[in-house]
């Protein structure tokens, strides 16, 4: 049975998560396949928010199988406050919910790491400070990563952080750090949590497998945006993992031959957090404007969230790589009452026109954004239903946009709400 892909194709927040929510009802499981708790999806259903950081979106729909595939980094406290928090709400994910045993696990030293790079001025990212890039950083290294399946042994575990724990005590003493750990207080720690992580734990490159050849449904959750992904994105200001589907093969086990449906998901305009270029940014009133009425502040960080035009450059650039099948066009209520829009259809780079999109980050930082102007619409679109309730300047927008980025439009949303929805 083919899956299908959502992935963002900006730089995170795009709305993914309402996607994903939206058509779980069509799906068996929904897998994640990066990231981490850096991800943080808001799902609104009749009037009930839902907000999830580690967890599949999946988990919301009561006859959906959710996985944490293995190229996912899991802090345990945080899958298990998601898990109680859910349970609290009434929804019981024993059975339901599935995390790898490949996956690799954060520590507090990773944390700590993170930390002390990102307190100064120099090399700042500008991260979500959850310890996904230190994280990575030892999968990639092998010596020092832990995965969910090791937690599991308990002495195989004390064993392991006896190893890594002293080189982690050095590495975070030359960084400066104060406070150094403890092998067997965290082991003592991470062993309480492992007895209640236990039962979620499994095979999942195997549990996938089985379940396609028993025909199931696969819908795979990219978490970030592909501007943030580590081989095509904004480098060095992207995530450390493989946000683009091309990361479903390795962080799921699942090859990509059956994955035949890849949707983008495209915000209004755009968003962005932490450092990095960003050539369509609104550093103003209407910036401001914006960012309030699209509640443009992180859901992991709280951070205000940069915003500005939607960069149609940028969008052909991450849809081509993805290989997006169509586009999905978010937040489009915010922009009502803005007089004039604009939309980047190329860039100036040292005086030259360019229609490509460099990525890397330092081109990026010289380019300034061609624009091209659209008048805009004064109505509230809220309620809008079908493409026949928006105004004539809200649709000559999306046709614009669709037109620009090569792609149609299925899906177009009009407020958080699963109902403020526009099925195309
Ligand atoms: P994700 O990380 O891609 O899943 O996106 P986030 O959940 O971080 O950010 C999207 C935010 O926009 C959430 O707070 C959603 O509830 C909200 N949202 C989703 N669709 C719409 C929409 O059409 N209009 C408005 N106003 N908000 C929306
Ligand atoms: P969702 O899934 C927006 C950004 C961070 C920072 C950079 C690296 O909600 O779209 P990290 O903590 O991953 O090392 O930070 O990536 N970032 C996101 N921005 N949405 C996200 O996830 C993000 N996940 C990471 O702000 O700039
Ligand atoms: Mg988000």
């Amino acid at each position: 049975m083919p899956g299908t892909c959502v992935v963002g194709l900006q730089w995170g927040d795009e709305a993914k998560g309402k996607i994903v929510d939206l058509l779980g009802d069509n799906f068996d499981i929904v897998v994640r396949y990066n990231g981490g708790a850096n991800a943080g999806h808001t799902v609104v259903v009749n009037g009930r928010a839902f907000k999830l950081s580690l967890l599949p979106t999946g988990v919301i729909r009561p006859n959906v199988t959710s996985v944490i595939g293995n190229g996912v980094v899991v802090y345990p406290p945080r899958f298990l406050e998601e898990v109680d928090s859910l349970a609290k709400g009434g929804i019981n994910l024993t059975g339901s919910l599935f995390l790898s045993d490949h996956a690799h696990v954060i520590f507090p030293y990773h944390m700590e790491e993170e930390r002390l790079l990102e307190s100064g001025t120099e090399g700042k990212i500008g991260t979500t400070g959850r310890g996904i890039g230190p994280c990575y950083q030892d999968k990639v290294g092998r010596r020092f990563a832990i995965r969910v399946g090791e937690l599991c042994r308990p002495d195989h575990l004390r064993e392991r952080l006896k190893f890594v724990v002293p080189f982690k005590n050095k590495l975070l003493g030359a960084l400066g750090a104060t406070k150094l750990f403890d092998a067997s207080a965290i082991a003592d720690e991470y062993l309480g949590y492992a007895e209640r992580i236990r039962p979620f734990v499994r095979d999942t490159p195997r549990f996938l497998h089985e379940s396609l050849a028993a025909g199931k449904r696969l819908i795979f959750e990219a978490a970030q945006g592909s501007l943030l992904d580590v081989d095509h994105g904004t480098f060095p200001f992207v995530t450390s993992s493989s946000s683009l589907p091309s990361g479903i093969w390795g962080g799921s086990g699942v090859p990509a031959k059956f994955v035949k449906r890849i949707i983008g998901v495209v915000k209004a305009y755009t968003s962005r957090v932490g450092q990095g270029p960003f050539p369509t940014e609104l550093d103003n009133e209407l910036g401001e404007r914006i960012r309030q009425k699209g509640r443009e502040f992180g859901t992991v960080t709280g951070r205000p969230r940069r915003v500005g035009w939607l960069d149609a450059v940028a969008v052909r650039y991450t849809a081509a790589l993805a290989g997006a099948d169509e586009i999905t066009v978010m937040l489009l209520d915010v922009l009502s009452g803005v007089p004039e829009l604009k939309l980047c259809t190329a860039y100036e780079l040292d005086g030259e026109r360019i229609t490509h999109f460099p990525s890397d980050a330092y081109l990026l930082e010289r380019c300034k954004p061609v624009y091209e102007s659209v008048s805009g619409w004064s109505e509230d679109i809220t309620a809008a239903r079908k493409l026949s309730d928006l105004p004539p300047g809200a649709r000559r927008y999306l046709d614009r946009v669709s037109e620009l980025v090569g792609l149609k439009a299925s899906v177009v949303s009009v407020g958080p709400d699963r109902e403020q929805t526009i099925m195309v």
